[in-house]
């Protein structure tokens, strides 16, 4: 009888065993994984106070959570088309992959809409694109540096370096009406492949740059900027917007006119970490959010110890966050007007405006999405 009450208690005891048991193999197994971790070259810091914790995002009037609905794909057979230049004469997007291709959307002609074309194989991982008024392409390549592809497809490098330091990460570009090229280098710390441990450390390895091809002079405008990404020149070509991803903010540096070599606020609090920015012909700014912004990501860049615990313990852990992405509309002045996005998009690298279209470029996407903004006035 007694046999019978007990039944419960050796696994009671087993279990009372079994968890500090395992508690204790797996404590050692934790700690040294992440004091391998703890002496590498990665050395987060806190970020500047300008960065608002768990302050309000910028909010759009209008705002459309569920854009998928009413989007298209285009351009099957695309590489993670990450930055997109339009060509009006011809009719096509340009783009460049994951594969080191630039190829080219046609979106004009209707019988052929969508067709891609393998164009030039550059290498490496293009990011920013630019139309020159040659008709050549600009392409900062991640890992190469500036190149100008010209028209028949041969390519050169433009620059590598300034001031003694290499670029590590080229990544956004835009060229003025007077040829001059201005470009970012988000890290002269981590390449492409890191760059993730480069917004996580939040110190700022960034540059803003200029090439002017008439005296292949490169010039470095803005130093220590955190994590340069997104290009773009206003309309009226006195200034330019650049974002900052980590910091959730893009500001404006003056090119010409009075307040030349200043800076000034744009947007600060997106509602994502953003990427590129593009002009988009019509009065405002379009800017890509690839990942929206949540309590994690908030927490996490603002302690800089829970950024060493989770490259400690591993990248993976972001997964569920890459998403909510999307693309901020704002007006010249930087005020925001309007939000497209949805839960289940992610990685979203920036729009470009064709008439009634945004094109959606992304990072690892095989196409583009494509929204008929006529379409979503009618969302609710
Ligand atoms: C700029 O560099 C290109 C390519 O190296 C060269 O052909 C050109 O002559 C250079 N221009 C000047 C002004 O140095």
């Amino acid at each position: 009888m007694a046999d019978s009450n007990n039944a419960t208690a050796p696994r009671l005891i087993s279990l009372k065993l079994v968890l500090p048991f395992l508690l204790l193999t797996s404590l050692p197994v934790l700690l040294s994984l992440i004091l391998t971790s703890w002496h590498s070259d990665f050395d987060p810091s806190p970020l500047p106070v300008s960065y608002g914790f768990r302050s309000k995002a910028a909010a759009a009037a209008e705002e459309h959570n569920s854009v998928l609905g009413v989007s298209e794909r285009v351009g099957e057979g695309l590489r993670g088309p990450e930055d997109l230049a339009y060509d009006e004469k011809e009719g096509v997007l340009y783009t460049g992959c994951y594969d080191g291709w630039i190829r080219k959307v046609r979106v004009a002609a209707p019988a052929r809409d969508g067709e891609v074309e393998d164009w030039v194989k550059v290498g490496g991982r293009p990011l920013g694109l630019a139309l020159a008024s040659d008709g050549s392409l600009v392409v900062a390549e991640a890992y190469r540096g500036l190149l100008k592809v010209n028209k028949d497809g041969e390519v050169n490098v433009l620059t590598d370096e300034a001031e003694g330091k290499k670029f590590k990460l080229t990544d956004g570009v835009d060229v003025s009406s007077k040829g001059i090229i201005y470009f970012t280098d988000a890290s002269y710390k981590y390449s492409l492949d890191m760059h993730l441990l480069d917004s996580l450390e939040g110190r700022p390895y960034g540059r803003l740059l200029s090439f002017d091809p008439s005296s292949n002079q490169t010039t470095v405008l803005l130093r220590d900027l955190y994590f340069a990404n997104g290009v773009s020149l206003s309309p009226d070509q006195q200034s330019l917007i650049f974002c900052e991803t980590p910091l959730w903010r893009c500001r404006r540096y003056h090119i010409e006119g009075e307040k030349k070599g200043r800076v000034e606020e744009f947007i600060e609090n997106l509602p994502g970490f953003p990427d590129n920015i593009r002009y988009d012909g019509d009065g405002h700014y379009l800017i890509g959010l690839p990942v929206g912004r949540t309590l994690f990501w908030d927490l996490l860049m603002k302690y800089p110890l829970l950024r060493k615990l989770k490259v400690a313990l591993g990248m993976h852990v972001n997964f569920p966050s890459f998403k909510n992405s999307g693309l901020m509309r704002v007006n010249l002045e930087g005020k925001p007007e309007a939000l497209y996005k949805d839960s289940e998009l992610s990685l979203v690298t920036g729009g470009f405006k064709i008439g009634k279209h945004i094109y959606l470029g992304s990072l690892f996407q095989n196409y583009l999405l494509r929204i008929d903004i006529t379409k979503l006035a009618a969302m609710p």
